[in-house]
């Protein structure tokens, strides 16, 4: 079968890269691809935001699965527009899509179900931000309401910082997505990534894995999209796993079958592992990057027919899938200055790759062919190395030696991803 891919990032390079070993599978084809996909299958340049243009590339193709990587086709509509056109496609509609669109619609739904998440208001206007930040301790938690490319969050150590921060946010920081914020309670524990599938109304749940979103070691400086990440989550053992389900996960999926809105694909919790139990802090309604490339990695069981089940609502009389025992780490190499400025068309040299190798894999995110085969920095987060190992501390060494392989004296890797299991 042939599969389409949308997106171009690390993510979707794992994904690629777990997909064409299903057998099920013989072409791959990406949009708008990187050159790590261009290694597996063909890449086509369509913008992974540009609805149209990609209903108009699937209906040319004629895959027999769209697998959609990232949050903003999801959130504009492209899997409905492709199921309308019949076209298989593994994803949440825009509806359900709003559980990571719109972060005052997933409080109000927590509520509306009794899902335990960190106490809340919504507020449109400063003075109603200032009498909410009153009553609660610092430090305070402000996020935009809408998609504001993982920068929509603003932790504020007291009420002066958190103060300013509404002010900027409301006077249209982040555009739309910032004129209604969720201003919430400080949860203080463990975080970790909790990734279920699901067809709207079946749950097989996955696997969690830790991110690292500080730019600087030891969880220092601004907030990225992710430096790094281990799976599994010494935390998230059968028990905890249990807990989640009963009280975020199956609540969750239940609740948003019965208010007309399934939830098919994949339903990642972000979890604060606290002393009342997890908490969740927010949904994303796709894999986690640089999660997913951990989790493809220790996934031993064919992804594909998991994806189709998904699609055509099988997923009750699927076995759960098979994991790997080792552990898995991956680190992210960035472009200096990321998540601020940053410079793109830096050179980099990869050691020669196998494609083939499940232990150690270089996961391509910004970068593009240059003249003369010059491989190009084209992003702020560039590659993810990742490797398995027998314990997260050695999976983690695995890609630092991997690492020191790697010339792009352009980047910088934090040196502590996996050290504080
Ligand atoms: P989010 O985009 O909602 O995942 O938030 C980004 C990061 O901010 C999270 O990964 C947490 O580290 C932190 N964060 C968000 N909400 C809270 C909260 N209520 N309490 C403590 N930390 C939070
Ligand atoms: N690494 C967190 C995310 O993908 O949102």
């Amino acid at each position: 079968m042939k599969v389409l891919l949308i997106g171009g990032g690390g993510r979707e390079h794992a994904l690629g890269w777990k997909i064409l070993q299903s057998p099920l599978v013989s072409e791959l084809v990406s949009a708008p691809g990187n050159p790590g996909l261009a290694s597996l299958g063909r890449c086509v340049a369509v913008d992974a935001e540009d609805v149209p243009a990609l209903v108009a590339l699937a209906q040319d193709e004629r895959p027999n699965l769209v697998v959609v990587g990232p949050e903003v086709p999801l959130t504009k509509g492209l899997v409905d527009r492709l199921h309308e056109l019949g076209i298989a496609v593994f994803g949440p509609f825009a509806k359900a899509a709003q559980l990571e669109g719109s972060k005052a619609f997933t409080k109000a739904f927590c509520t509306r179900h009794d899902i335990p998440t960190a106490g809340y208001r919504t507020v449109q206007s400063l003075e109603e931000a200032r009498a909410y930040l009153q009553t609660l301790i610092p430090p305070f938690v402000l996020k935009a309401d809408g998609l504001a490319a993982g920068k929509g969050v603003v932790i504020a150590k007291d009420l002066r910082e958190a103060t300013e921060a509404a002010k900027e946010m409301l006077s249209g920081q982040f555009g739309a997505a910032s004129k209604t914020l969720v201003i919430e309670e400080f949860l203080h524990g463990i975080e970790a990534s909790f990734f279920a599938l699901s067809d709207g109304k079946s749950v097989l749940p996955l696997m969690a894995a830790q991110d690292h979103k500080r730019a600087f070691d030891g969880d220092q400086g601004p907030n990225t999209g992710g430096m790094g990440a281990f799976s599994p989550v010494p935390q998230m053992d059968d028990t905890m796993t249990k807990e989640v389900m009963d009280k975020i996960i199956n609540p969750t999926i239940k609740g948003m079958n019965a208010e007309g809105m399934p939830f098919g694909g994949v339903l990642f919790a972000g979890l604060m592992i606290g002393p009342d139990g997890p908490k969740l802090i927010e949904y994303n309604v796709r894999f986690g990057d640089p999660e997913c490339q951990v989790l493809m990695m220790r996934l031993q069981s064919d992804l594909v027919p998991l994806l189709q089940a998904c699609v055509s609502g099988d997923l009750e009389n699927l076995t759960p899938p098979v994991w790997k025992n080792e552990a898995c780490a991956t680190v992210v190499l960035a472009a200096k200055g990321y998540p601020g400025g940053y410079e793109k068309n830096l050179p980099i040299t990869l050691p020669v790759m196998d494609a083939t190798d499940q232990t150690t894999q270089v996961f391509h995110a910004g970068t593009k062919q240059g003249p003369d085969n010059q491989l190009l920095s084209n992003g702020g987060r560039v590659l993810a190395v990742t490797a398995l190992g027998p314990t997260i501390k050695e999976a983690a060494a695995a890609c630092y030696r991997q690492i020191t392989r790697i010339d792009f004296p352009g980047g910088f890797y934090r040196r502590d991803i996996g050290v504080k299991d």
